[in-house]
């Protein structure tokens, strides 16, 4: 009866006393941080005057900051999370699916310890590469501060010195960007989707430039990709795949669908392993129309003027293109995807092969991924046939980096891999080994124009008003000459 009783007061002492020791510590630990930040403490049980205290003395620093009891999607990398190991644990914390995600970056998190070990209870937060979770154990009136992440979910948790505190806090990070800290991941597997659809001998051509006209995007997205995952001494592997993917009736088909049931083959494990999909749709996606024309072709310069013209409009005979044509709503679009898919009769759809000899033969228009077209003009053209290509962007698609799944641990990492990789200039010059740039025709002049006869019409009006004034002055002189005579 006593000790249960002793218990129930034991159980609801939840309260905790803390001093002015740890609220000044989280005070410089912030302004230290030199952030914009937006301070949130979650389940803490201090007393209520010190509470007070704390949100106290951070608004004076200017810091906003609430107390939570409960964990809903905050956003952004402003966001500081205090949680105090004293205070019961929030089991609930990463239970929740959306809420394991508030472990990773841009969120930020400062976790008090005091003296004995609670380690056990870290081991199993959600940590990844990108998180920055602090974890500050104090003693006596001093707190050593540790960094806490791992380089996969799965893998076990490893700590760096972030800094110390006496009464003053100091920094002695190595580096203050989380890639220079993070980027060895430590021979973890990341798993790049590559697509090909042009020939499937292109996987064993990958680096070797034989084969050059097969799949150039894929090739070069494989280069860069292999490039960031050595700057993170990641193991690469590899799925090869022959389709984009769609969804379609709500199941996706192609590379997508492949990265599903992998996943799903491999159970649990590889549910932790990344999927970076190569370059996936939105290369694809940033396919244009390649124009010729046999005259001067100043004509067509636009979607718009491409849709009134009377040029036929076809495109490359691949999965994407049945697609996109589908794709836009807008007036413009619309009609040019009627003419190439009409409701009666054969839609424009060639392979590129053929595609490329009628845009040689003039008044078509043919949608495609420029490069390939490029490489078969260089082959295929006389030097006068190359000087009226003209490129008209149907998608407005962008520039992609590589795609990346969305909700990635590595996303951060990746990020910055890439644009190093990108601001170095070794993408330029990966693009510029594998790609065919436009081809430039050396003497304008030679293009072949034929004119007709309307052409021709102020020509023979100019022609006729001068008959006609030459025939008044004859007129005219006759009667002078005739005058003359009479006189
Ligand atoms: C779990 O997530 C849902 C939304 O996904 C949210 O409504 C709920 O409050 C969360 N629960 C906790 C305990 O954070
Ligand atoms: C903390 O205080 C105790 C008792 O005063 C002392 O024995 C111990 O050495 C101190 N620890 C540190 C790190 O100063
Ligand atoms: C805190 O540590 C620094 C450097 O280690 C030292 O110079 C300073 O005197 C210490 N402050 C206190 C109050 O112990
Ligand atoms: C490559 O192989 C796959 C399956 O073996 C096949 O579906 C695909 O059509 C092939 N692609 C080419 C371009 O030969
Ligand atoms: C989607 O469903 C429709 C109607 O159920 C069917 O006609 C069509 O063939 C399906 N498409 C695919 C790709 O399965």
């Amino acid at each position: 009866m006593l000790i249960g009783l002793i218990l129930i007061l034991l159980c609801n002492k939840e309260v905790r006393s803390k001093d002015l020791v740890t609220i000044h510590f989280i005070k410089s630990f912030v302004i230290k941080e030199h952030k914009p930040t937006y301070f949130i403490s979650y389940g803490l049980c201090w007393k209520r005057n010190q509470n007070l205290k704390l949100l106290n003395e951070l608004s004076n620093a200017g810091i906003r900051s609430i107390f939570s009891t409960h964990i809903s999607n905050y956003q952004g990398h402003e966001t500081m999370f205090l949680l105090d190991l004293d205070c019961p644990w929030p089991e609930k914390l990463y239970s929740n699916g959306s809420a394991s995600n508030l472990f990773g970056f841009p969120y930020h998190w400062l976790v008090l310890n005091s003296l004995e070990d609670k380690s056990n209870i870290l081991s199993d937060v959600p940590l990844s590469p990108g998180s920055d979770f602090v974890l500050a154990s104090r003693e006596n009136d001093t707190f050593t501060l540790d960094e806490l992440h791992k380089t996969s979910p799965i893998g076990e948790v490893l700590s760096n010195s972030r800094g110390y505190y006496n009464g003053t806090y100091f920094d002695i990070r190595p580096h203050k960007e989380l890639f220079r800290r993070r980027q060895n991941i430590m021979g973890h597997p990341l798993t790049m989707a590559n697509v090909i659809q042009d020939s499937n001998s292109t996987q064993f051509h990958l680096e070797d430039r034989l084969e050059a006209q097969h799949d150039a995007t894929a090739k070069i997205s494989w280069m860069v990709v292999k490039l960031a995952f050595q700057m993170l001494n990641a193991t690469p592997r590899y799925i090869f795949s022959h389709r984009w993917g769609y969804k379609q009736n709500g199941s996706w088909s192609g590379m997508i669908d492949d990265i599903l049931n992998n996943k799903a083959d491999l159970g649990r494990m590889m549910l932790w392993v990344i999927f970076t999909a190569l370059m996936a749709l939105y290369a694809a996606y940033s396919a244009n129309i390649v124009v010729l024309l046999q005259a001067p072709s100043n004509a067509v310069r636009s979607l718009t003027q491409l849709s009134q013209s009377k040029l036929t409009l076809a495109a490359n005979d691949v999965d994407y293109n049945h697609f996109v044509f589908g794709m836009y709503s807008d007036a413009v679009r619309v009609e040019i995807s009627k003419r190439v898919k009409p409701s009666h009769g054969k839609a424009h759809f060639y392979e590129i092969k053929e595609g490329v000899e009628k845009i040689r033969q003039g008044l078509f228009a043919f949608h495609s991924i420029v490069e390939p077209v490029y490489r078969l003009v260089e082959q295929t053209f006389l030097e006068m046939e190359k000087c009226d290509l003209v490129e008209v962007d149907f998608m407005m698609g962008f520039d992609p980096f590589v795609p990346v799944k969305k909700d990635s641990p590595y996303l951060e990492l990746l990020r910055v891999s890439f644009k190093r990789i990108r601001e170095s200039g070794l993408q330029s010059a990966i693009n510029k080994r594998m790609q065919v740039p436009k081809p430039k025709c050396s003497h304008r002049i030679s293009a072949f124009s034929s004119v007709g006869i309307l052409d021709l019409r102020p020509v023979l009006a100019l022609m006729l008003y001068g008959i006609a004034v030459s025939l008044v002055i004859l007129l005219i002189e006759m009667i002078n000459f005739k005058m003359y005579v009479i006189i």
